[in-house]
């Protein structure tokens, strides 16, 4: 089966390394920044709740990209849907060209809709919660695709400033999660990387932040009603709770130094928090994700390099918009 999955912008090598952990043997045909094309065996129903995955599509049919009227009416030519479930009794097709919705002529949109209405025996509905099909086409991929769009499992609400679960799942996944790990994110915020660790096996999981009577307040549920997640309210710059080289992984989000948040220069504030990764690390096998405000990723990068740590790889994201950047390391022998 071929499929057509939707993320985070910019964490396209990141899904790369970690879909091999939700699907079976995937094929990868075009992966960009915020999407991926992919076959495997996997059946839908696993497919559509990894959880860093935005949207995800079933293709149903490909043409080769001309003209996109004529391509559309190729497609509904062609349209097979008698290998596939439906969820609902009406549908609408939407049209997904190179990043944003477009319009096609009435003559391919209608010559599409009576074919998958045939097919399917759905009632075209232009609004509401029925089945979608997609046509898509990406800038630097050849084909246009005709696609059904899966259901999307409802995911817990998230605080504001929180990261999101997707990018939370695939930071996580990016620290090579083993199941001896004592894992830590000392600028825990609303919960969301210790949450994400508990997806996979593990031996503990600490959540730490400076503000934690305040932050547990507005809790989401999942956070709050977690047995499994250990709380301390630690200042990350010394984790007085924490013993020397207890900790096997660090995946966190330091404050951005916006707004007067920090208590002394960015520098100095990245420089004091690696001291601390450096005593709490496993010597051995620690590894750290760290994600930073891109125009602080140059000093976080020297805090990191000063202590000795190697950073195996640098990605650039956007976090709700803002250009942000992620490194991923840990201590020498961790890496190699
Ligand atoms: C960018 S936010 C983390 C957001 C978090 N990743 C989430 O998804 O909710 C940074 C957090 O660091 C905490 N913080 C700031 N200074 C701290 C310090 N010195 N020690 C520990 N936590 C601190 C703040 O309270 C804030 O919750």
């Amino acid at each position: 089966m071929r499929y057509y999955i939707q993320f985070t912008a910019g964490t396209g090598k990141l899904v790369a390394e970690a879909i091999r952990s939700y699907v079976d043997d995937p094929e990868i045909i075009y992966v960009d920044d915020s999407s991926m094309i992919f076959e495997s065996s996997t059946p839908r129903s696993s497919v559509e709740s990894i959880p860093f995955v935005k949207n995800s599509f079933s293709v149903i049919a490909d043409t080769a990209r001309r003209n996109v009227d004529k391509d559309v009416i190729e497609l509904a030519d062609i349209l097979r849907l008698d290998d596939l479930d439906s969820y609902a009794d009406t549908f609408r097709v939407m049209f997904h060209i190179d990043g944003e919705l477009v319009s096609v002529s009435p003559r391919a949109k209608r010559a599409l809709e009576s074919e998958i209405a045939a097919a399917s025996g759905q009632r075209l509905l232009g609004r509401g919660m029925g089945e979608e099909y997609w046509i898509v086409g990406r800038t630097d991929f050849d084909y246009l695709m005709l696609c059904r769009r899966h259901f999307r499992p409802k995911r817990a609400s998230k605080s504001a400033g929180a990261i999101s679960h997707e990018l939370s799942i695939l930071l996580v996944a990016a620290s090579r999660p083993q199941p001896d790990d004592v894992f830590l994110d000392p600028f825990a915020g609303s919960g969301s990387f210790p949450l994400a660790r508990l997806m996979f096996p593990g031996k503990r999981v600490i959540y730490s932040d400076i503000d934690l009577a305040r932050l547990s307040v507005d809790f989401p549920k999942s956070v709050r009603d977690q047995r499994d997640i250990e709380f301390l309210a630690d200042d990350a710059l010394t984790l007085y709770s924490i013993k020397d080289h207890e900790v096997t992984t660090i995946v966190t989000d330091p404050p951005w130094g916006e707004y007067d948040e920090l208590p002394m220069p960015l520098p100095e504030f990245l420089s004091a928090t690696v001291r601390s990764f450096d005593r709490v690390l496993d010597p051995r096998v620690g590894r750290f994700v760290l994600l930073v405000a891109r125009r602080a990723a140059d000093e976080a990068e020297k805090a990191l390099r000063d202590r000795r740590f190697e950073i195996d790889a640098v990605h650039k994201v956007l976090v709700n918009g803002h250009p942000a950047t992620v490194l991923i390391g840990g201590r020498p022998t961790a890496n190699a």
